[in-house]
């Protein structure tokens, strides 16, 4: 137990998501991937698409040498095994991959970074669908 302020995160991306990590004691709760199809979000076009393939999310060292979790790609699957821990080497060694499958909208090899709840993210303007979701919320107060 702690007095400090407990943020919850991690794959909340929806108004019910938000009240129940706050009926489990959260203070408040973090959201990330269910902003990445806002206009305002600098998400390149091919992850864009991306989120509409319904593909699984997985951890993966492949793309900088320290995990983080993507939507699953041949990149991920073929170099996922081998990755070692070397953040940031793996990181510079793929950089250059990356930019090319970015310019080529290539999402086979970009990294995919998304969250478990990836499918719940919206192409709403970041304004719009918050206030949606505080609107949400006070009603099922
Ligand atoms: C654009 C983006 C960048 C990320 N960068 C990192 C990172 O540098 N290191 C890391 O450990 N996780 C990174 N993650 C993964 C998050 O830590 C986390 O697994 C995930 O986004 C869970 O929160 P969410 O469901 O609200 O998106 C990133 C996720 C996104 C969407």
């Amino acid at each position: 137990m702690t007095d400090k302020p407990l943020v919850a995160a991690g794959g909340i991306a929806t108004p019910a998501t938000i009240t129940a990590v706050l009926a489990a004691g959260a203070s408040a709760a973090q959201v990330g991937s269910a902003l990445m199809l806002t206009p305002e979000a600098g998400t390149s076009e091919a992850h864009r698409a991306a989120f509409s393939d319904d593909a699984p999310t997985d951890l993966t060292r492949a793309f900088t040498g320290r995990r983080g979790r993507g939507i699953v790609n041949r990149f991920m699957r073929e170099y996922g095994g081998l990755a070692p821990k070397a953040y940031p080497h793996v990181h510079y060694l793929t950089a250059p991959l990356r930019a090319a499958a970015r310019a080529a909208g290539d999402r086979d090899v970009l990294n995919l970074w998304a969250g478990r709840a990836y499918r719940f993210a919206q192409p709403r303007p970041a304004a719009e669908l918050i206030s949606s979701w505080v609107e949400e919320l006070g009603s099922r107060r």
